[in-house]
């Protein structure tokens, strides 16, 4: 599979968001990134659903959104009535994942799993059958513009070769640090979608760095 790029809007310009969400409609993104921070999974509170419900009139992408929050059982469908196409949970932040996980599915959106820097993708083991993706966290969440953890290269190997030797349909996203430096090497490793924040957004030109994280030349 050629891998995707997912840009996280948590690194655009909030006072010109449009314009942004634009730009990736234009550029060569597959999936718009969108990161739901509580202050309380994480210590950072980002934006909420009248912000996805806005940016879903316009974008012309699927929108990723990546729920970094407590007790997201009790979102799932406001966040689905908002425009989420793929809706990621923390594994640490569900109590019954396998439920979380099912009513996503129902819901009609495609469900992802996120996991800690410090969290094995051992535990993954069960969740596996049921995920339609496994979000590998290279920084600890909360914070764009962070350092990539070097570490994580062999959690993606590890997850890669669990889902290559059960022929699970899953995929592999990595979030948090990622950049034009270290694409080529995740995506080798076994990656199949790219986030990036600050490497779209605050470069000269995010249209072009997209082409570049897809491309990778
Ligand atoms: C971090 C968020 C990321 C963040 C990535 O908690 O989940 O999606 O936007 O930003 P960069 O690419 O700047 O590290
Ligand atoms: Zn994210």
């Amino acid at each position: 599979m050629n891998h995707l790029v997912s840009p996280s809007l948590l690194a655009a310009d909030f006072l010109n968001l449009g314009r942004d969400v634009a730009m990736v409609n234009s550029s060569m993104a597959d999936w718009i990134h969108l990161d739901i921070m509580d202050g309380v999974f994480v210590p950072n509170i980002s934006f909420g659903l009248p912000v996805v419900e806005h940016v879903r009139k316009i974008a012309e992408k699927p929108l990723d959104v990546h729920l970094m929050i407590i007790d997201p059982d009790r979102y799932l469908s406001r966040f689905h009535e908002a425009g989420a196409d793929i809706l990621t949970v923390q594994y640490e932040a569900c109590t019954h994942l396998h439920r979380t996980v099912t009513e996503i599915k129902r819901l009609g959106m495609r469900a992802g799993v996120a996991i800690n820097p410090h969290t094995p993708v051992s535990l993954l083991v069960n969740v596996l059958p049921f995920a339609d993706m496994i979000l590998i966290m290279t920084v600890d969440p909360g914070f764009g513009g962070q350092s990539f953890i070097h570490e994580s290269y062999n959690k993606i190997r590890e997850l890669r070769r669990m889902i290559n030797e059960n022929g699970y349909n899953v995929v592999i996203e990595v979030d948090g640090g990622i950049d034009i430096t270290n694409a080529s090497g995740l995506v080798e490793a076994g990656v199949d979608v790219l986030v990036a924040g600050n490497a779209v957004f605050s470069s000269p030109d995010p249209c072009e760095t997209i082409k570049r994280l897809k491309e990778l030349y």
